[in-house]
């Protein structure tokens, strides 16, 4: 099983963005245990980053028929992004979104997910947590 991993625009920047809502840990250490998981699980994956939304609808479309499904924290492209959700859509490919933050719980912008509808489901609130939660349960959804 080979799971792709994207993580959206500003993410790069965990450890020193707003840690008292993101946490500590960098994208490094986040892919790092993911990679730790991965082994665990006996699965592959693989981890990409982008501040773009072209380049994050390009590897979703890029993904088909190379990996059986798809972990994403799409962050601010969450509640915007229409190109995003129908790249999910048009792969059929299964995908979870994860957030490190509750989103139901901050502004009320934050609330909305264009991706969620489209998602085998929605994990957020756990921190970096969220993530590894979210690796088990794609595995566990494409297994079944
Ligand atoms: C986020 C939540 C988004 O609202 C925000 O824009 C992010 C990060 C999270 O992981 O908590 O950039 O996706």
């Amino acid at each position: 099983m080979k799971i792709l991993v994207l993580h959206g625009p500003n993410l790069n920047m965990l450890g020193v963005r707003e840690p008292e809502i993101y946490g500590s840990l960098t994208l490094n250490d986040i892919n790092d245990s993911l990679n730790r998981l991965a082994g665990e699980l006996g699965i592959e994956i693989e981890c990409f980053q982008s501040n773009s939304e072209g380049e994050l609808v390009d590897r979703i479309q890029a993904a088909v028929s190379r990996f059986d499904g798809v972990l994403i924290n799409p962050a601010a492209y969450t509640h915007t992004s229409v190109a995003i959700r129908d790249a999910i859509a048009a792969t059929a490919l299964p995908a979870v979104e994860v957030h490190l933050s509750n989103i139901h719980s901050r502004e009320k912008f934050r609330t909305k997910s264009y991706i969620a509808p489209v998602a085998a489901g929605q994990i957020c609130g756990f921190g970096a947590d969220s993530y590894l939660l979210g690796l088990r349960a794609i595995f566990n959804h494409i297994k079944k």
